[in-house]
């Protein structure tokens, strides 16, 4: 090895030296070039023993300043990299924290929790049911007969002969009643399926929540009672309920209830199409005809059910206007509540 190679090899330790630009990389390149197995200029110091005696001084000495030189210089480097960072511990336990980004609950979660919430305080189990179900818990024990619209094939989603996404969570009350004997106190939240065109007021899946309470003595005035009582705890003690008669196969008799427009307090406005009440679920006592399906006794026991959609109170609550904002799942949106 000659001068020119030595003054080559020179140039190129001090260039990977420029280069590293924080103390572990430079210690990479000290063990590349100076580490005890293996380091370049490790491996020429070795070499000297073996050389021819006049060979051996100019040799030994042209490699001596090597090392010498690269060694300053990773000192020098080393000085530099760590004058370059703050003395002593690197966290300034003074400053103040950095918050970190948490997550929040989506709004029909909350909706959901604070239901249940305010159930469990009247005595309610949450239970939940399969969403895929058979016609028999959707719709033969409920007292929906073969011809009644609801079956249309055109208005469910069918997976197989007899088999679809529940329409309903009703299907949990059947469930529930075949399984257990009274008394009985649950509601049932969860997700159900409708081939429904979207819009800003419908969704082809939506949340539902049902309840029923079958016991000995329970009378259309518990239904009241208990519905007036959870309009109030979850839309704020200003509201006011209205029962409408109707019609729902599954109960006997049935009504709609209603609340004062949240928006208008009930003196009308477009969102409650002027008429000051808005209806948020479907009730009645339960039909003798679901209880004698389940193997209850109508003459010994009676109760009553209700099933609200969970979306509809949610943008009720929050004044959201149009349901597909719950489905799509835009933070700028869902960081809002
Ligand atoms: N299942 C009904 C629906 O989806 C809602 C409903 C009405 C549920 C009356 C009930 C009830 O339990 O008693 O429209």
């Amino acid at each position: 090895m000659d001068a020119d190679e030595i003054r080559a090899l020179l140039q190129k330790a001090l260039d990977r030296i420029e280069a590293a630009t924080d103390v572990s990389a430079l210690e990479a390149v000290r063990v590349e070039w100076l580490g005890r197995k293996g380091g370049q200029i490790t491996a020429l110091m070795k070499s000297i023993p073996s050389l021819a005696a006049e060979q051996r001084a100019r040799f030994g000495q042209a490699v001596n300043e090597l090392k010498a030189a690269v060694t300053e210089r990773l000192d020098a480097r080393k000085a530099a990299l760590e004058a370059g960072r703050p003395a002593g511990p690197r966290i300034d336990v003074t400053m103040p924290g950095r918050r970190p980004a948490l997550g929040r609950l989506h709004p029909i979660t909350r909706a959901t929790r604070e239901m249940v919430e305010i159930f469990g305080r009247l005595g309610f189990e949450v239970v939940e049911g399969p969403e895929v179900e058979d016609e028999w818990h959707n719709f033969v024990g409920l007292n929906i007969p073969s011809e009644h619209p609801a079956r249309d094939p055109l208005d469910n989603y069918y997976l197989k002969d007899h088999v679809l996404l529940r329409t309903q969570t009703s299907t949990v009350q059947i469930r529930v009643m075949e399984n257990r004997k009274p008394p009985v106190r649950i509601i049932a939240p969860g997700r159900v399926y409708r081939p429904d065109t979207v819009d800003a007021g419908h969704s082809n899946m939506f949340h539902q929540l049902e309840g029923l309470w079958v016991e000995k003595g329970v009378t259309f005035a518990d239904l009241k009672g208990v519905l007036a009582m959870f309009a109030r705890a979850f839309f704020g003690p200003q509201v006011r309920t209205r029962f409408q008669p109707s019609y729902f196969p599954f109960t006997e008799p049935s009504a709609e209830m209603y609340v004062s427009c949240l928006l208008c307090g009930g003196s009308g406005c477009p969102a409650c199409k002027r008429t000051g009440w808005i209806e948020i679920l479907g009730c009645g006592m339960v039909d003798p005809n679901v209880f004698q399906a389940v193997g209850y006794d109508p003459e010994e026991v009676t109760g009553f059910a209700f099933g609200m959609g969970i979306d509809r109170q949610t943008m009720l609550k929050y004044g959201i206007h149009d349901i597909r904002l719950l489905f799509e799942n835009d933070v700028r949106f869902l960081r809002q509540f």
